[in-house]
């Protein structure tokens, strides 16, 4: 697992980048409670394992929590435990996640949507670290390092009334942000020529990139980040059947010109900049991102958008948004 995260696996040559490995390896030695900030697809789970397999706890374990995942009540008896016969159906005895994680590190992933109710209960485990399980007076010690991560702007989910503002400034402590692909785009190659070699091998084949291919690579937007990076490259080399990958052989949303950054007039699959065009342009990243940050639960991007389930589902078709490519 050290080797895994180690930082050669980490890819990234970029100034905003490097500034992010910088401070990873400065607080992986302490205790210190670290809130991974960035979009969806960054790296923030990846930064998590990191920091606790370069940490002094990294013969610990090391418990992740998705805390979008559960709904509420079980999500309290997830991360604390319960006692047998706390409530109808605890018929027996559980061990939460921050008593598995002791000695080790817990990452709460999406900590933005944790519940209110529940917050107040975590700010005891990092003020005091200690909590007790469901249905229990016991107290437990807490001897876990907390990573927390989120893709949500918590400051504006503390002015909303959303999220404690006591509990925003411990998880706060030391807070690193995650940069969007689009801020760190000469990173694009390397990630491109790493994620070819490693499915190139798990596949057994040789595929290559051509020039033009890579500049479609290099001008597209990455709503999706990294993960999206690294998912349009596995399914490239698993489909084509040519040693070369050239634009024709990109998927839809890459080779379209409509998700590119840049105006250059230089491919095939290049369009006039209309104004109908580039309002297009804006609804599909919108919509891709409302995805994204809800967890591709549909219902909920579709709220978040201010329009009906069943008119979102209308525009994933229409704009060949590719779930599979993001998730
Ligand atoms: N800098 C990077 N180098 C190599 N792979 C990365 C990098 N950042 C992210 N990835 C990969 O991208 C995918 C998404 O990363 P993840 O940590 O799950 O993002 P997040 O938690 O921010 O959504 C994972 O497969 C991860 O290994
Ligand atoms: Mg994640």
């Amino acid at each position: 697992m050290k080797e895994r995260y180690s930082l050669p696996n980490i890819i990234g040559e970029s100034e905003k980048f490097q500034s992010v490995l910088k401070a990873v390896m400065k607080v992986a030695g302490t205790d210190t409670t670290v809130l991974l900030l960035g979009e969806s697809g960054t790296g923030k789970e990846l930064i998590a394992r990191t920091l606790h397999y370069q940490s002094h706890r990294a013969k610990g374990p090391y418990v992740a929590v998705n805390c979008a995942a559960l709904p509420d009540n079980l999500l309290e008896v997830e991360l604390f435990g319960v006692e047998k016969g706390a409530f109808t159906g605890a018929t027996t005895s559980r061990t939460g996640r921050f008593e598995l994680a002791g000695r080790g590190s817990i990452f709460l992933d999406e900590i933005g949507e944790i519940p209110l109710g529940l917050q107040a209960k975590l700010l005891r485990v990092l003020q005091e670290r200690t909590f007790e399980r469901v249905g229990s007076s016991r107290s437990i010690k807490a001897d876990v390092r907390v990573i927390s991560a989120t893709n949500k702007n918590l400051l504006e989910e503390v002015k909303q009334g959303n999220f404690r503002e006591d509990l925003y400034w411990r998880l706060n402590v030391v807070p690193i942000v995650l940069p969007s692909l689009r801020e760190r785009k000469r990173d694009v190659p390397l990630l491109l020529n790493y994620y070819l070699d490693k499915f190139n091998k798990t596949y057994n084949k040789r595929v290559r990139i051509s020039g033009d291919a890579l500049s479609i690579f290099s001008e597209y937007s990455w709503p999706g980040n990294v993960r999206e990076l690294a998912n349009t490259v596995e399914r490239l080399v698993i489909m084509t059947e040519k040693d070369m990958i050239a634009p024709e052989d990109l998927p839809f949303n890459l080779a379209s010109a409509d998700t590119r950054i840049s105006t250059k007039k230089n491919s095939c699959f290049y369009e006039e900049h209309t104004l109908g065009h580039e309002v297009q342009n804006l609804e599909r990243e919108r919509i891709i991102r409302a995805l994204m940050e809800h967890n591709y639960i549909q219902h909920r991007a579709a709220r978040a958008l201010g329009i009906t389930p069943r008119q979102l589902g209308y525009r994933i078709k229409k704009y060949g948004i590719e779930l599979q490519n993001l998730k």
